[in-house]
């Protein structure tokens, strides 16, 4: 029979889980995503409350453990700079996987006398969770350049790891088979997803980085679901299978931006090879001034700004915008166009602009944008690298290689700004710096819009 108190919990957990959908699903709009976070944090909130009012619980420990988390939480939100997003992401899926394998293990610990399928689903906890927060640090580390963010490969590295996964599923099935009598083998099983989640990141250059922490919170998800099982809770199955399902979407939308499988991504060792700054395409680069780069734009009819990660690194979304104001003021049509994996980040350069309150309809995605180049009259590309190398076309040895990019290169003409002539994150040089029709213009970002602005201001 199922009691009142039942119906009602779950009516609840329901009520959470169409908050959660309907939230996911209004993040796919700039216009609608802040709501959709709010929506879907309520609906956690819900679903946490509604989970605490089981009878029985020891709310003291509960409590100190929701105090701290809150208070680390909340500064840690707060002092994270924008550039460190995918930092902390990859913490907060490694503490969420590792939130599922201890819960696992506790459970059992309680209670080893499982069924064969709590078993099975305990160890599935235990493993994916290890792996996900083992790998997340290992990810953490390369990304906050703690450790080489160069892919670490080494012969028979496929062995090794194949060999590691073997063992933890010869555990597994030993552990379901008689889970009250095999303890130990529980601890090995924990040992060596652990293990398992370092040795199969560190092998990942540091570029991919931002792919694998989609796919570890894909993995974090699935560990919450499986964990959900295990304690007999609807909303952590339902939540989790969502966590695993979007992150696995997300990922496959990344790889496909980049025109690589995610076997390329995990097995390739992308990033080991990368050339030295003198290396690839040389040639002769022609410098700007910000009074050349003010007399281009001030004659230009149509200006598209191509963001990267040095927008981001520069904070220079609020004086990319005014910059934009005064071109639209002098009569050119001004656009900004994003490529999907520009910046670190899913969404990253959208993130910044939005900050900034450039109009959405400003906005032109990749695709929209390459059939109208030839008619640009000038690309301003804000620190991106990768995302506009013509070598991802035309080069077939290049790591970029049939990556789609913004073809920046046959707008009339295109200024480049940049620090210096280092190579973006994939570590290669970009032929696009020594065309006839791009001009250099060095500096940081944010200053040397701020000096274009100020040309502008002085010509009135
Ligand atoms: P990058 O190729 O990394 O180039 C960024 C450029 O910004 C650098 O060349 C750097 O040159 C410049 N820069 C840095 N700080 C600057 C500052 N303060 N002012 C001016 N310029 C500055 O960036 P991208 O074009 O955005 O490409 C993103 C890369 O990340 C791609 O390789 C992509 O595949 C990879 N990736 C991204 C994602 C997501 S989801 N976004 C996922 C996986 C991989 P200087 O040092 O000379 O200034």
């Amino acid at each position: 029979m199922i009691s009142n108190i039942d119906l009602g919990i779950n009516f609840a957990y329901v009520v959470s889980a169409v908050m959660f959908i309907f939230g996911l699903k209004m993040l796919s709009s700039p216009a609608t995503a802040r709501r959709g976070n709010l929506v879907s944090a309520a609906g956690m909130l819900l679903a946490v409350v509604v989970c605490l009012l089981n009878v029985g619980l020891d709310y003291k420990w509960i409590m100190i453990g929701m105090a701290a988390g809150t208070v680390i939480g909340l500064i840690a939100a707060y002092r994270v700079e924008m550039t460190s997003m995918p930092e902390m992401v990859a913490l907060f899926n490694g503490f969420g996987g590792i939130a599922s394998l201890l819960l696992a293990w506790s459970e059992y610990h309680q209670h080893p006398a499982l069924s064969v399928f709590i078993a099975g689903v305990t160890f599935l906890t235990a493993f994916i969770g290890g792996i996900t927060f083992s790998g997340s640090m290992v990810a953490f580390g390369k990304l906050a350049e703690m450790i080489s963010s160069r892919a670490v490969t080494f012969r028979g590295q496929h062995i090794v790891n194949g060999l590691i996964l073997l063992a933890t599923l010869v555990f597994g099935v030993i552990f379901s088979m008689n889970p009250a009598a095999n303890y130990p083998v529980f601890l090995l099983v924990v040992v060596v997803s652990l293990l398992f989640g370092i040795t199969s990141v560190i092998p990942i250059g540091g570029a991919d980085m931002p792919v694998v922490i989609s796919l570890l919170n894909s993995y974090s998800g699935i560990a919450a679901c499986a964990a959900g099982f295990v304690v007999h809770n609807n909303i952590l199955i339902v939540a989790g299978a969502l966590v695993g399902a979007s992150g696995i979407i997300l990922t496959n939308i990344m790889c496909k931006a980049m025109n690589r499988s995610l076997v390329n991504v995990l097995f390739s060792g992308f990033g080991s090879n990368a050339q030295a700054a003198g290396d690839g395409p040389q040639g002769e680069i022609r410098p700007a001034t910000a009074e050349d780069v003010y007399y281009i734009l001030e004659a230009a009819d149509s200006v598209a700004f191509v963001p990267g990660y040095g927008l981001a690194v520069a904070q220079a979304q609020h004086v990319v915008r005014e910059l934009g104001d005064i071109l639209e003021k002098n009569g050119t049509e001004v656009s900004y166009a994003i490529h999907p994996v520009a910046g670190r980040m899913p969404g990253h350069m959208n993130v910044l602009l939005a900050e900034a309150n450039v109009s959405y309809d400003q906005l032109v995605e990749m695709d929209d944008i390459n059939p109208q180049m030839d008619s640009i009259d000038v690309c301003v590309v804000i620190g991106a690298n990768d995302v506009v190398n013509p070598a991802a076309l035309d080069d077939e040895s290049s790591p970029v290689y049939g990556m789609p990019i913004i073809e920046t290169f046959r707008a009339k003409t295109v200024i480049v700004l940049k620090r210096s002539m280092n190579p973006g994150f994939a570590g290669i040089q970009n032929a696009l710096f020594f065309n006839d029709n791009t001009r250099m213009y060095f500096g940081d970002a944010k200053a040397s819009i701020q000096a274009l602005v100020a040309e502008f201001k002085d010509s009135v």
